[in-house]
């Protein structure tokens, strides 16, 4: 799979559902959203079908996500359906996490190998402000959960929200001197109920770097985790067992090294996070003809970049229903 500007697509996240159990303030409105009605959500025998078809034309990794992935029952049959697929060599998963901990060893026996966990907080009650939601969330317990579990590289998601979590950038970093987590900063994206504060909360990622090479004594960029190719850029302190990354959808784009297609829990193939580029997978796969011609239509329309700053934000769809 090659677009039209020569980037090789290898690379899809599918959305399982498009439902979660947080209400994240930067994510989706506190009475949730419009869900997608149950039957136009893929089933795990389609969602099989889909990664069926990609992989001879060069799907090989696999990421899933939601929503929150792990609410919708059969999570580990669709993961172990697509880890049989031949072609296919790493499935990762997106979590808020709440459900890790009792189902890690499950989701690594179905073909889960690496996670990435959201944590915006390391304390339970700010967790549960942000969100939305009554929930005691032990974020420390949960990525040694993870990690015993055998997921590896475990990453962290922390979206730094100006007046919200900003302080506690360097305790988060900090994880990294003593667990094998890679934390990533991302900046916030000023969709949904946080585009009416525009950019004023979006903390620019060298003001993150420069907090955290002040709370651990100096950084040095690092590689990051093995299989680590998509938008971060990764730094260590000196004999820190993880590394610190920042994602900086604002202030640098990624677009020219994308690799990543993303299908939404109804079978939308997605060829860019933001703007409207997708083209009906589910239609031509419940009637039973090709997928090949879709996607190449869908190829043939990715755009160079994103239109993230020019766009009318009130027109962009949250993260949850596009598959973050
Ligand atoms: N800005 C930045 N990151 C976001 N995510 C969800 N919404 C936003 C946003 N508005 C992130 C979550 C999660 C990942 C799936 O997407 O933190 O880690
Ligand atoms: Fe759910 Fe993730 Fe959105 Fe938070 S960011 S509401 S955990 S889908």
């Amino acid at each position: 799979m090659i677009d039209q500007f020569g980037r090789s697509i290898e690379y899809l996240r599918i959305s399982v559902t498009d439902r979660c159990n947080f209400r994240c303030v930067y994510c989706m409105p506190e009475r949730g959203l419009d869900w997608i009605p149950r039957d136009d959500i893929l089933s795990a025998s389609e969602i099989h079908e889909v990664v069926s078809q990609l992989a001879p034309l060069g799907l090989r990794r696999i990421r899933i996500t939601g929503g929150e992935p792990t609410l919708r029952r059969d999570v580990c049959d669709i993961v172990s359906r697509i880890a049989r697929v031949d072609g296919v060599t790493d499935i990762a998963l997106s979590t808020n996490g709440v459900r890790l901990e009792a189902m890690g060893t499950e989701l690594r026996a179905a073909g889960i190998t690496r996670v990435n966990i959201s944590v915006d907080s390391l304390r339970p009650d700010r967790i549960a402000a942000i969100a939305r939601r009554d929930l005691k969330f032990e974020p420390v317990r949960v990525l040694r959960a993870a990690i015993d579990a055998g997921f590896a590289p475990v990453k962290v998601n922390t979206v730094v929200v100006r007046g919200v979590n900003d302080d506690e950038i360097a305790s988060l970093a900090r994880l990294t001197l003593d667990l094998p987590v890679h934390v990533r900063f991302i900046e916030l994206m000023p969709v949904g109920d946080m585009s009416d504060s525009g950019l004023e909360r979006v903390v620019p990622s060298d003001e993150v770097l420069a907090a955290v090479d002040d709370a651990l004594g100096g950084i040095l960029p690092d590689i990051g985790p093995a299989l680590g190719n998509g938008p971060a850029r990764y730094y260590r302190a000196p004999g820190g067992l993880g590394t610190i990354g920042v994602i900086t959808p604002i202030s640098h784009t990624y677009c020219a090294s994308c690799n990543r297609v993303r299908l939404t829990a109804d079978g939308r193939l997605r060829t860019c996070l933001f703007g409207d580029h997708e083209v009906d997978l589910r239609t031509p796969l419940r009637a039973g003809a090709p997928l090949a011609p879709f996607v190449a239509r869908a190829l043939e329309e990715k755009p160079r970049e994103h239109a993230l700053l020019q766009l009318r934000t009130g027109g962009l769809r949250a993260l949850s229903q596009t598959g973050g």
